[in-house]
């Protein structure tokens, strides 16, 4: 066989494969040419799911028609104005979107470059060109794609039900649209808006234009239940909004990154995510975020994946730290705040006919500016109630306060022996007492861990815990480790461990449950890592067995104990699950209900 060059059509063709993967691709490389033209209003139709016409049309600069002829030439580009590859500033670089979809599809631009008083149109049809001649338009740019992979038959095997490809170009549009809260965008099907987003402007009530965009996309109780991000570590910022835990998905799609202005889904990202977010979410659940990286471009090479959804850091040690530990700063500064969707969701529930929303604005549940409160209720601050049977609460007179003093209220009784009731200053306050305390003693050994170690508490008859085999070796190879957080055992015989110490602050505790969790746990981890890196989970499945569980009677001192304690504990507002403590109603709400108001 001899070497040939390959005709250029075919060239474009196998760039295509990798550019152009589904109408959403070709969607994202239109729109990016409009935004880096510098658009203010980007339109665009996807019909039957991109497959037989996707159009997008933009305000942006335009092109003269010598332009036009280079912009569907491969390697032809306006952003490389130096061969520069390190200081890459617009979202297009490589010249090659336009030639890679004229030559799957059928390709038409059209376009006018101010001072022109005229406009023209291109078209590549498979490759095929057909030379510029005069069209008309206003101005800006409308690029036109029909007939998806006519030319690589392959590839139309590929696509998926057009309902499922439409709303892979929403997700793009909306990714873009979060990145670009002064363009406005539209979306539609041909006969229907999928997506209207008016351009916002930072003048409009002084709220922040990004958050009123990523609210108009991610939903009104991502904007209720947003934290702000800001933080910086050398030349890489980091801004954007964080959810609180106790809102939460069961997939990633709620998580938006981007890094220069570019969405991406990078491993390294999601994984900082996960780790900030470990202490306060099962690992199944996902919170929602809007998160956007800004580094030098020299810091970041975003050539290493044809869709440039990938990026490579020159210190990703770096990026890891800057996002996990805003991220933990954030959520500890948001103390026990907990979502407002709890709240509503509670009232929807008991409303007779139960319709809409009624918080309004940030307000809504457990909104308490978490320092003032700390210091507060430091005066109060008193033992874990609940784990044994001393009489554990000092300040009896608690219940002669005036529920005004307290943001958690005053207990003022407890219902089904799972939940407490208190009165707040305008509204109820009810706790899953199981949960709180869960929380609380999570907490505890975490500060005890900080402060020298953590009290433990030997047992008069050590208890013997069968288990099997691999479980017996999982807990005795980290003895040692158990040990600091106040957890003695050993091996005993074939089959079984013996516990003799137990962590004080746990009290009573369902040993056995609680050694056999212990092992599950173990299990799921890699051998290598140490205890102290899963201290979050390990505090659950400890706390989880000492807990006031639910079903236990408490007493007034006990209940007070236990709101005081939360007040003055960071992160009290969810359990390590991400359900929340508790929710409160406010009395304006509750007096809707009866129509009083
Ligand atoms: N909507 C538009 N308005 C004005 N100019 C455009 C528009 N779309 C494309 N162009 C011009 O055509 C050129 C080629 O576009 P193309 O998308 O093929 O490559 P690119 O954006 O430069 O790089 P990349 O392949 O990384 O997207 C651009 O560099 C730009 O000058
Ligand atoms: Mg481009």
């Amino acid at each position: 066989m001899t070497i040939r060059r390959l005709p250029e059509t075919v060239i474009n063709r196998i760039a295509a494969g990798e550019v152009v993967e589904r109408p959403a691709s070709v969607v994202k490389e239109l729109v990016e040419n409009a935004i880096d033209a510098g658009a203010t209003h980007i339109d665009v139709v996807v019909r039957d799911g991109g497959q037989t016409l996707m159009s997008v049309a933009d305000d942006g600069c335009g092109m003269t028609v010598d332009d036009l002829s280079l912009a569907i030439e491969r390697h032809a580009t306006s952003k490389l104005p130096d061969d520069d590859l390190l200081t890459i500033n617009s979202l297009g670089f490589r010249g090659e979107a336009l030639p890679s979809i004229g030559a799957v599809a059928r390709l038409s631009i059209t376009s006018r470059a101010e001072p022109a008083d005229q406009a023209w149109t291109i078209s590549v049809d498979g490759g095929d060109i057909t030379p510029p001649h005069p069209a008309a338009l206003g101005s800006g740019t409308r690029v036109e794609v029909r007939d998806l992979f006519f030319a690589t038959p392959a590839r139309l095997k590929f696509l998926k039900t057009p309902k499922t490809e439409q709303t892979h170009a929403v997700d793009i549009i909306k990714r873009l649209a979060m990145a670009h809260p002064d363009i406005g965008f539209s979306l539609g099907d041909g006969n229907r808006d999928l997506i209207k987003l008016p351009a916002v402007s930072g003048s409009m009530d002084g709220a922040d234009p990004l958050l009123q965009r990523l609210s108009a996309i991610m939903g009104r109780d991502f904007h209720d239940n947003a934290m702000t991000i800001e933080a910086q570590r050398e030349d890489a910022v980091l801004t954007g909004y964080a959810g609180l835990p106790t809102l939460n998905r069961g997939n990633a799609q709620m998580q938006f990154l981007f890094v220069n202005g570019r969405p991406v889904r990078d491993k390294l990202l999601y994984g900082a995510l996960r780790g900030a977010y470990r202490e306060f979410l099962a690992s199944d659940r996902y919170p929602l975020v809007a998160l956007f990286l800004d580094l030098p471009s020299d810091a970041v090479d975003v050539n290493v994946h044809p869709a440039k959804a990938e990026v490579r850091f020159r210190d990703a040690g770096l990026v890891r730290g800057l996002i996990v530990g805003a991220l933990k700063r954030a959520l500890a500064e948001a103390g026990h705040r907990a979502s407002t969707t709890v709240a509503g969701a509670a009232l929807g529930a008991i409303r007779p006919g139960g319709v809409t929303r009624s918080f309004g604005g940030g307000g809504g549940g457990g909104t308490y500016g978490s320092t003032g409160m700390r210091e507060h209720a430091e005066n109060f601050h008193s033992p874990l109630p609940g784990l044994d049977t001393r009489p554990s609460a000092p300040d009896v007179a608690m219940d002669e306060e005036s529920p005004g003093d307290y943001p958690l209220g005053v207990a003022r009784g407890q219902i089904h022996e799972t939940y407490i009731i208190a009165q707040t200053e305008d509204g109820i306050v009810i706790v899953d007492q199981h949960a709180a305390h869960e929380r609380l003693v999570q907490e505890r050994i975490k500060k005890a861990l900080d402060t020298g170690g953590v009290q433990r508490q030997g047992m008069l008859i050590p208890e013997v815990v069968e288990l099997e085999e691999g479980a017996v070796l999982r807990l005795v190879e980290r003895a040692d480790e158990l040990a600091e957080l106040g957890l003695v055992i050993e091996a005993f015989g074939d089959g079984a461990v013996v516990v003799r110490e137990t962590p004080a602050l746990l009290g009573e505790t369902d040993i056995k449950g609680l050694v056999r969790d212990l092992a599950d746990d173990f299990a799921q981890w890699d051998e290598g890592l140490a205890l102290t890196q899963k201290l979050g989970d390990v505090c659950a499945t400890m706390a989880c067995h000492g807990s006031v569980r639910a079903g236990r009677r408490l007493n007034g001192p006990e209940m007070n104990a236990l709101l005081r304690e939360m007040e003055a504990t960071p992160h009290s507002g969810q359990c390590s699950h991400g359900r929340p403590t508790y929710v409160e109603l406010k009395l304006a709400d509750i007096e809707k209900l009866f129509g009083r108001r």
